[in-house]
């Protein structure tokens, strides 16, 4: 018999067992939201209200440098969530390359603050001091090559590489691409913990209206902390709701092809005690006509200065949806997943296609091993576009760390003047 899975604790405060083979992270522990965390980013901590965003009892940012190798970034190997946790060393700009195309790190925060920690290692790496700059240059053209579609990857790069090449010194180069690294890192935090603060009120409000009715708020992909440094995006409102008392679910779509649905942003909630329930991608049409949403929040990897949105390939068919039966449809996102330089998101964002292999196969856990089995004909020919545009028009609005905005160019200059020429 197939139990309903909404009945069971989801997380509720309590760490789902994960098979760990990391010597900090056992089997199944309490994990306690509190309010309140030093960021181990940079030299100052500064305070930051918010979650913790725990593994199983410990805080773990999604990326961040090891505090006895200098010369080491780790980052958590997303490819193996939720069935293991594993870290993973990055130790030069391959490295970098090679998790961000294949998906170890994912998500356009992530990348962005992944390609800041790929110009410190390029740093690092042994060349005559008169090539160095070219070295950083090339560096940054290749980390850009590995995703095209987020724009927090070249943006970072760029505005990093823009900082060292003032640098000639060896030594104060290396040091200043750290601490451009660990800056990335800290505003992003910060961006995220500022989104979840002015999302907050329109959960807020949906709550007012409710009566203090459960909010049912319907996701795609994952747009939590492990596609940003901490907190999330999409999670951030979310988790500031959840810690306020404010009675939630959140309505999980798998994500097909590759799941961060079903396998990270399940797991995550899961880990900060937010019920949720996982459907189907093609279920949220009917779940809306239903009037079992109230909300549809997602991510963004580029979002153009008229408010069209790319983001994980379905988000667009969740907008028409939400569209035609009248549900608010929000995109959280940070200054830095804006291209201000772009305005038809259709004709200009170029979408990344990945293997086919990620449609006619479905990785899951089998005896304790991640296998990866295939869905269809051997020779089924399969497409796969990894994300798609959503037109501004169907945008009720953007949650950014400057405030909340509706998906007009008009709109996003007022909050963003500066980034306007
Ligand atoms: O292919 P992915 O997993 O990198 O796609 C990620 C998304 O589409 C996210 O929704 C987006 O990057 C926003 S993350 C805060």
């Amino acid at each position: 018999m197939i139990k309903d899975p909404c009945l069971k604790l989801q997380g509720a405060g309590f760490m789902k067992p994960v098979k760990s083979i990391h010597p900090t992270v056992s089997d199944s522990r309490p994990v306690k939201p509190v309010l309140i965390y030093f960021c181990k980013f940079g030299t100052a901590p500064i305070l930051i209200r918010s979650f913790i965003m725990l593994v199983d009892g410990k805080h773990y940012h999604s990326i961040w440098l090891d505090e006895t190798d200098k010369l080491v970034v780790k980052v958590i190997d997303q490819r193996k969530l939720p069935f293991f946790f594993e870290i993973k060393d990055l130790r030069s700009v391959n490295d970098v390359y090679t998790a961000i195309k294949e998906m170890v790190v994912r998500g356009a925060p992530l990348i962005g603050a992944a390609g800041a920690f790929g110009i410190y290692l390029a740093t690092l790496e042994d060349k005559p001091a008169a090539d160095t700059h070219r070295h950083l240059r090339q560096s940054a053209d290749h980390l850009i090559t590995s995703r095209p579609t987020a724009v927090n990857l070249p943006l970072v790069i760029d505005s990093v590489l823009e900082r060292l090449m003032k640098i000639a010194d060896v030594n104060a180069l290396k040091e200043a691409a750290l601490d451009a690294a660990l800056e990335t890192c800290r505003s992003e935090i910060e961006r995220c913990r500022k989104i979840g603060v002015h999302g907050l009120e329109i959960i807020k409000n949906i709550s007012r209206r409710k009566n203090g009715g459960t909010v049912n708020i319907l996701t795609h992909c994952n747009a939590g902390w492990l596609a940003c440094v901490d907190i999330g995006t999409v999670t951030a409102p979310i988790y500031l709701a959840h810690e306020k008392g404010i009675p939630l679910h959140v309505w999980v779509d798998e994500t097909r092809p590759v799941n961060q649905g079903a396998r990270l942003t399940a797991w995550e909630l899961g880990q900060q005690g937010i019920k949720y329930t996982l459907v189907p991608d093609n279920t949220g049409g009917h779940l809306m006509q239903h009037g079992m949403v109230d909300l549809v929040l997602t991510g963004s990897d580029r979002t153009t200065r008229k408010g069209d949105t790319a983001n994980k390939i379905g988000t667009y068919l969740k907008a028409l949806a939400a569209r035609d039966n009248d549900i608010p449809f929000y995109v959280a996102l940070p200054e830095t997943s804006f291209d201000f330089s772009i305005s038809d998101g259709l004709a200009e964002i170029k979408i990344e296609k990945r293997d086919s292999g990620e449609v006619t196969h479905v990785a899951g856990l089998e005896g304790g091993e991640i296998k990866s089995v295939r869905i269809c004909p051997e020779d089924a020919c399969a497409e796969n576009w990894g994300f798609d545009v959503t037109p501004a028009r169907l945008v009720t609005g953007l949650i950014t760390d400057r405030g909340i905005c509706g998906a007009s160019e008009k709109d996003i200059r007022k909050l963003f003047p500066d980034k306007f020429r």
